[in-house]
């Protein structure tokens, strides 16, 4: 087996998953799953995510709605439109794109949408959820990780996993699901004391700082897999810009037993997932078995 993690090769494969079952549930049940994405501003890193989302959403079959405001949007107008896409029966999923201008509140926004629309696993209800264990939704980003993770190693119980980053988005859930398969877990952040020590006793090391290729070769224990959440853009010394993670991917690769490449590793499955997680909520939402 490879010691690289082909994330793009896996998010392919479960694109295609989703695309069957949609495919499916829409001559079976006669339901068609819808996503809507809000975007508010101009950011332009946003914005290229929200047009893959859009295409994504497309190419596996269900509906995409985006709703594009302007910067200037206040908060009751977003909440409105909110209101509006939790009462639409054609949408089963909503994701209002983060981060949002700073006259709105972002947390106040994400716990008005409907808890079995919220297909980025953000509302309280959800959270709540994934801590205790109750099926619910689970972040797009710890949820490819995961998936990754299970069919890099099987079965994960009594592995020892670091997670460095203590994030709502990713550290967090990601610690919780690690829990959930029974791994030993420990949080680090920028706070922990000797890192480098800690980073050194994971069998899993997830790597979501967001700081660019921190995490050394001599970090990881030889053998470990390495998961690297990040996604930084550094100056290439050429005038040009290039893609890296959290982890510095050629000493580390030397040591892991396996690593997710940046990019082409964590990123791809994001937008897969969300796709799971939409179907997974348009068969819940109208009380039908997910298709085989
Ligand atoms: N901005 C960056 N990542 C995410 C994400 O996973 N969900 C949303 N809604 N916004 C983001």
């Amino acid at each position: 087996m490879s010691k690289v993690i082909d994330g793009k090769a896996f998010a392919a494969k479960l694109r295609a998953r989703v695309a069957e079952k949609v495919g499916k549930l829409k001559s079976q049940q006669g339901v068609v799953p819808g996503l809507a994405v809000v975007l508010v501003g101009e950011d332009p890193a946003s914005q290229v995510y929200v047009r893959n989302k859009g295409k994504q959403t497309l190419e596996v079959g269900m509906q995409s709605f985006e709703h594009k405001l302007p910067d200037t949007t206040s908060q009751d107008k977003l909440m409105q439109l909110i209101d509006q896409l939790n009462a639409d029966e054609a949408v089963h999923g909503i994701l209002v794109q983060l981060p949002l201008p700073k006259q709105i509140e972002e947390e106040a926004v994400i716990n008005h949408i409907n808890p079995d629309k919220d297909v980025d696993g953000f509302h309280l209800n959800n959270v709540g959820r994934l801590a205790i264990g109750e099926p619910g939704i689970v972040p797009c980003t710890p949820l490819g990780c995961i998936m990754m993770l299970k069919d890099a190693l099987g079965d994960l119980s009594g592995l020892h996993a670091v997670v460095v980053g203590r994030s709502n988005i990713v550290g967090k859930p990601m610690a919780a699901l690690l829990l959930q398969e029974n791994c030993t877990v420990e949080i680090t952040h920028s706070r922990t004391r000797n890192l480098q020590e800690e980073c050194l006793r994971a069998d899993i090391l997830v790597a979501a700082v967001g700081r660019p290729e921190m995490i050394k070769g001599d970090w990881v224990k030889p053998g470990a897999t390495v998961i690297d959440v990040g996604i930084n853009r550094i100056d290439a010394g050429d005038g040009k810009t290039r893609l890296v993670g959290d982890v510095d991917y050629d000493s580390a690769a030397k040591v892991a037993g396996k690593i997710t490449p940046v990019p082409g590793g964590v990123g791809p499955m994001t937008i897969a997932c969300l796709l799971h997680n939409t179907l997974q909520q348009a068969c819940r939402i109208n009380g039908v078995e997910m298709p085989d």
